[in-house]
């Protein structure tokens, strides 16, 4: 009785029936706590949170036991590169391929990068965007616009997308001249019109016009190895580029300003400031930059570093030798502790994978060749969850930054990031007790030939993945399609100071 009451209305006008799912016994993790609560769903949607017992069974279709399990919210990963061209190639996740991985990483909701590059219209390349991702995704999908040429045109498309098409947040780069760089008058120019329809800049904070002379001068020295990639993009020039557009996003009205994967202690300070000067200026890490370190990846002799080449680049496990650091220890204790001071909001993965073979190779000889990426949206609720083993965050934090905020930052909430009545019934099943080992034989679904994971073991796994109802993940089995997957028309940032 006590069920059909919390699921009254639950029936379709039409008659058709919904089917109604109970996960009870578990856990459920929110940002403000862990409480023992069971989750009622009807048809795509959470209709009631109550006390252990509190439904009954009768009536459900589908009954998950999640005893001895958390229960969080489908992870939100809003920076991802689906068949992103680069450097001669394309990333080589499919928006199919990346998305079930997706789903095997406890990821249901992803925001990808739509590309507009120098030379061409904003519209066509949301077009394409739409053409590759439509009818292929497994979990859903928003996107981002990232704006490589700023002009009239570009600068009237960005309204138009904030205001009509649910594309509110934009990706300017600092980085790669020639490429998607803008200069600092044009990032200005995005930035006013930003502010002016409500949009999020997102930024690519490296000085890319000082990191070419560095470039070009490694190589004239025949340093061509991978881990030239990183002693060429010191932190400072990620910390620089960051005071910049802090500074721009001031000027043109307090625009909010997201900086996209962090991974300098330095440059962390720069946004801290910002913050504490009561300012929009909100950034991401990624699990690359918290777990991995130079020494240990694209260190390595020969050409295996071209596996971790990224940017910004995994850095040296101290700051870098030319640099004071300010706090005397390494890049990766100041992202933890960013994590857990909120100087940091959100995780994603900047998930860009490149095959080793051919892709990856086309650097041999010149680092500068090596296609910029790594694969991770797989891993990344694996891997914040072990930041939360090692003692870095509590489980609402690891909620909080893989979940809640990038649904509230990107204007997804409460539909996404939050298992509360009336949201989309996107749910995980998290089992603390089990483990999982990462690797190209193990755990490994991503369009890739490598894991720049390769051989780690997380304790904790992914248990059961639901989206708005669907079970796609149980029992280790994939149980989703491509199709599944809807376009998120997002709103507002809702999360400003
Ligand atoms: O190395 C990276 N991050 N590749 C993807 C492009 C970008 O700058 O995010
Ligand atoms: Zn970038
Ligand atoms: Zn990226």
């Amino acid at each position: 009785k006590r069920h059909r009451e919390a699921s009254q209305g639950s029936v379709t006008g039409k008659g058709s029936h919904m089917a109604k799912t109970l996960i009870k016994n578990g856990k459920v993790i929110s940002t403000t706590g862990v409480i023992a609560q069971d989750v009622l769903i009807d048809g795509e949607t959470i209709t009631a949170l109550g006390a252990p017992g509190f439904f009954t069974d009768e009536g459900c279709d589908t009954i998950i036991d999640a005893a001895g399990k958390y229960v969080i919210p489908g992870g939100v990963d809003v920076h991802t590169h689906m068949e992103l061209p680069f450097g001669g190639t394309f990333a080589s996740d499919t928006f199919e391929t990346g998305t079930i991985a997706a789903a095997w990483g406890g990821v249901t909701t992803i925001v990808d990068m739509a590309v507009q590059r120098y030379g061409e219209n904003v519209f066509d390349g949301l077009a394409e965007w739409h053409r590759k991702a439509g009818g292929n995704c497994a979990v859903d999908y928003a996107f981002h616009q990232i704006i490589g040429g700023v002009d009239d045109e570009s600068l009237k498309a960005m309204t138009y997308l904030t205001e009509h098409e649910g594309i509110s947040s934009f990706k300017l780069f600092m980085a790669y001249p020639g490429v998607f760089y803008s200069d600092d008058g044009q990032i200005l120019k995005a930035m006013q019109t930003a502010a002016e329809c409500g949009a999020v800049i997102m930024m690519h904070a490296e000085n890319g016009i000082a990191i070419d002379v560095l470039v070009q001068q490694a190589l004239a020295r025949n340093e061509t190895d991978p881990k030239y990639h990183s002693y060429t993009r010191p932190s400072p020039l990620e910390a620089e580029a960051t005071h910049r557009a802090i500074v721009l996003s001031h000027v043109a009205g307090n625009v909010p300003l997201y900086i996209v994967h962090m991974s300098a202690g330095d440059a962390l300070n720069e946004v801290a400031a910002a913050r504490h000067n009561g300012r929009n200026v909100f950034a991401e890490t990624c699990p690359q930059y918290l777990w991995l370190t130079l020494e240990e990846t694209l260190g390595q002799p020969g050409f295996e570093g071209a596996k971790w080449v990224c940017s910004t680049p995994v850095r040296s496990k101290m700051h870098d030798p030319d640099y004071i650091g300010i706090m005397g220890h390494g890049h990766q204790a100041d992202l933890w502790k960013g994590l857990r001071m909120n100087e940091l909001a959100v995780v994603s993965t900047d998930h860009c994978p490149f095959c080793f073979k051919d892709q990856k190779e086309l650097g041999l000889g010149d680092f500068s060749k090596i296609p910029n990426g790594i694969g991770g949206v797989e891993h990344r609720m694996e891997l914040i969850y072990q930041g939360v083993v090692a003692g870095e965050l509590s489980l609402e934090r690891w909620v909080e930054t893989c979940c809640t905020t990038p649904a509230r930052m990107f204007g997804m909430y409460p539909k996404k990031g939050v298992i509360a009545p009336g949201s989309d019934a996107d749910v995980v099943v998290w089992d603390p007790n089990t483990k999982t080992k990462i690797g190209i034989n193990d755990k490994h679904h991503m369009n890739m030939d490598h894991s720049a994971w390769e051989g780690w073991v997380i304790d904790g796994k992914v248990d059961t993945v639901l989206s708005r109802g669907q079970v796609l993940i149980q029992n280790d089995q994939f149980l989703g399609r491509k199709g599944h997957g809807q376009f998120v028309k997002r709103g507002l940032s809702q999360y400003l100071v």
